[in-house]
This record gives structure tokens, sequence and C-alpha cells, in this order.
């Protein structure tokens, strides 16, 4: 099976794509669209993959974690399987391309290989992940991690936002909490994983690259802030005798922009989330929880970023006599690529004919965690406007079959090298 030498099929990638993307359902409230949200996946995203999957040929299961996976054999049963995947749940109102290109794209390669008549030396898997998102849950990476065997205590007692266990929800997807370490694959089972996905930033887009070879993902720290000050009447309290936790929701969240942008302790900070209780317009709000991220390659500067903010939610507090509690509620160290696996993607880049540039991963992905069990590589295409997360998320038809044409290019280089 010589790297370059067989072709994927643009129109049934796209049409496979769309299709999934049309498996979307309209939540109640909320004007954009979402598919498949964290562990509640329509059954008909999971089915329609899974189809997809046999019909290239792939053996499909489901491990403890609830994740999909299909397998074709090699023509060398001693050798350990390539695995490529990606993940089809989304955030709230997410876009069509983050994950489920990847988890296509690789279904799309069995399906040349299959196609072209000729099979790899090495077995292929394709991996649906679940749970990359951390949607619901606020506990990411879920499939990815179990698989790495990085499952951590919070993720066994784990609570949905509908109050429903982690637990509970798992057997939905053909998952079991209680036998997820039977999830966890040993190094000599893999012999490496490669991903494609969306870039979800400007950088390809704007420099007008078909395709990123990327050369790290990013570091993250996660906090949820929860401000308590006093609940009172909105038209007869004096401002000078408030305990307003929005003011210093408010002031929190500046000095998270601020952290990041002016001071530039880190790369980027946001908070994403605020729930205000009770949220009503004529009383002033007892308590605040906010949900703040910092992303930085460099692990000291996601440290130095939580020293400067706990610093500031102490000055807050001081100041609107609230109280502040900042919990650290996960840290997810940042993942190099190994220049091995970037001259990998490289080449396969070249073999297509492309032009390529490495870059940086702001996003986390579920390559982060498998890299802690295999050598693993990610092939980027552009986002258009750098829109990602949001609805208007697109990447064109062609840079969807340029990336898919990667990823089978660096498969088959992997399958001989
Ligand atoms: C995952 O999509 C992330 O938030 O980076
Ligand atoms: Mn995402
Ligand atoms: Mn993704």
């Amino acid at each position: 099976m010589p790297a370059g030498s067989l072709g994927i099929n643009a129109s049934r990638l796209n049409d496979n794509l769309d299709a999934l993307g049309d498996d979307w359902h309209h939540d109640e409230g909320c004007t954009a669209w979402w598919r498949s949200r964290a562990l509640r996946h329509p059954r008909r995203v999971r089915n329609y993959v899974i189809e997809l999957m046999q019909s290239a040929g792939l053996s499909v299961r489901i491990d403890a974690a609830g994740n999909i996976i299909g397998r074709i054999e090699g023509t060398d049963p001693s050798l350990p399987a390539i695995v490529l995947g990606s993940h089809t749940d989304t955030v709230p109102a997410g876009g069509r391309y983050d994950g489920a290109l990847g988890v296509i794209a690789a279904i799309e390669v069995v399906q040349a290989i299959k196609d072209s008549g000729r099979t790899s030396r090495h077995p292929v898997e394709v991996v649906v992940f679940t749970n990359e998102e951390g949607t619901g849950f606020h506990r990411w990476l879920l499939g990815s991690r179990a698989v790495a065997g990085l499952w951590e205590p919070e993720d066994f007692s784990a609570v949905g936002d509908d109050g429903v266990a982690l637990a509970s929800r798992l057997p939905d997807l053909g998952g079991n909490i209680s036998r997820i370490d039977e999830a966890r694959r040993r190094p000599d089972e893999l012999a490496c994983y490669l991903e494609l996905h969306i870039e979800q930033g400007p950088t390809l887009h704007r420099g007008g690259f078909p395709i990123g070879v990327v050369t790290g993902i990013t570091g993250r720290s996660v906090y949820h802030i929860d401000i308590v000050g006093e609940a009172n009447h909105a038209g007869t309290t004096p401002m000078s005798l408030r305990r307003d936790a929005m003011s210093a929701a408010a002031q929190v969240a500046l000095a998270v922009r601020h952290i990041a942008g002016e001071m530039e302790v880190c790369r980027v900070g946001t908070v994403g989330s605020m729930e205000v209780h009770p949220n009503a317009a004529n009383v002033i709000p007892g308590r605040v929880v906010l949900g703040c991220e910092f992303r930085d390659e460099r692990m000291e500067s996601l440290a130095a970023a939580e020293v400067e903010l706990r610093r500031t939610a102490e000055e807050v507090a001081h100041a609107e006599q609230v109280a502040i509690t900042v919990t650290a509620q996960r840290n997810t160290p940042s993942v190099p690529i190994s220049s091995n696996m970037q001259q990998l993607i490289a080449d396969a880049t070249g073999l297509a004919g492309l032009e390529h540039i490495s870059l940086p991963s702001g996003a986390g992905h579920d390559a982060q965690a498998i890299a802690t069990v295999t050598p693993s590589a990610m092939v980027f295409v552009p986002s258009v406007g750098g829109i990602s997360h949001a609805p208007a998320e697109y990447t064109t038809p062609e840079d969807c079959a340029n990336g898919a044409q990667v990823l089978l290019n660096a498969m088959a280089l992997a399958d001989e090298r």
C-alpha cells in the first residue's frame, strides 16, 4: 500500500459530513443548533457513524467509556493498531465541524483503502471518543482519558447539569463506569494516533495555508469562582450598604481579561459562564458563580495566572465586602507533539502536493490524552474567519477533502514505517 498512491473520495466525505451536521436538534430557548450534546448524543448520530464504520469494513464495539471503536485487521497480526479518531459531541450551540470532521475523515480513510482493494499491514482503528468537550458534566476528554487511564476521582462522582450522575448516563451509550479500567489501552497495542481537526482559530485561513502541522496542544486550567454577598431589595438598599455579588463578579471577570490581556501573564483567559442568584432585576444578587479558564503552552504561565487571579479575588472580596472562593477544577498539562510525528504529517502533506505551516493548538483535543499512551499527531485545516464553538463555524469542502487526504497519506506512511 504505497503512501501517496490512494485517494479519498471528496464528495462522499463531504456528503457524510453534511449528513452528520444535519442530525442536530433545536434546543428550546436557544437560537442555534446543537449536535449530540455531551452524553445525550441522539442515538441517530451514533447509529449513523456506526453504519458508516460497518460499511467501511470496520467491526464495531463500544468500550466501558462509551467510546465507539471500529477495527479492521491488517496483513500482519503481530503489529499494533494505527488509531484515527476524534469526537461527535459539541459545546452548547457549537459548530458542524469540530470533532465531526475528524471522525468522518477517519472512516473515509478506511473506506478509501477498502475501495482500492488493498490492505494495510497494521490493523486500523477508528475511535469516536465520548464527551470531548466536557459539556454537561464539566469533565472533558472523558472517553480519551479513559483510554489513557487518566480518569480522576471527580470523573467517577461527576453529576450532570440535569442532576443525573455520569454513572447513570454512561449506560445510555453502552458504557459502564464500574468497568472503566477496561477501556484503558496498553502502549504495546497501539502504533500511533492521528487526528484531523479544524484549526478553530484564524492562522491558516488568514495566511492562505491549506494544512497545519500541530506542534503541541495548549495547557488549560479551569476554575470555579463562588462569590457570596447578600441578597437584598434593589430599591431600598443604599449603594453604600450593599454586598453585591454581581459587582464583585464583574470586577473578577475584567481582571481575568486583564491578566491575559494587558499583563500578558498567560496567552488567553476567559470567564465563559455565570450563574446569578436569585437572578431577578429587582434583587441585589446574593451569589454569583463564575466558570473561568486560562490557557498557555507553558505551565509556569498558568501557575502565575492563578496566583494573580487569587490575589485579585482577595482584593475584590475586601473592597466589596463579599466572600470569594476560587476552586481549581482541572489542570490539563500542555502536550508537545514529537518532531518525528510532526514530520510524518509534513511528509503526508507533501505527498498530497499541498503546503503546510506548523502551529500550536490553542484548543484542547482527544490527542492530548492519547499522546500519553502512544505517539500522536494532528492535522489542522482552515476555519473560515477563525470561528469555532459557534454555529457559524465553517470549513470549505475542498479544505475538508485536503485534510482527509493528508490523514490517509499519514496513515499509509505510518503503515510503512
Ligand atoms: C475543546 O474543544 C476546547 O475547549 O478546547
Ligand atoms: Mn471543541
Ligand atoms: Mn474538537
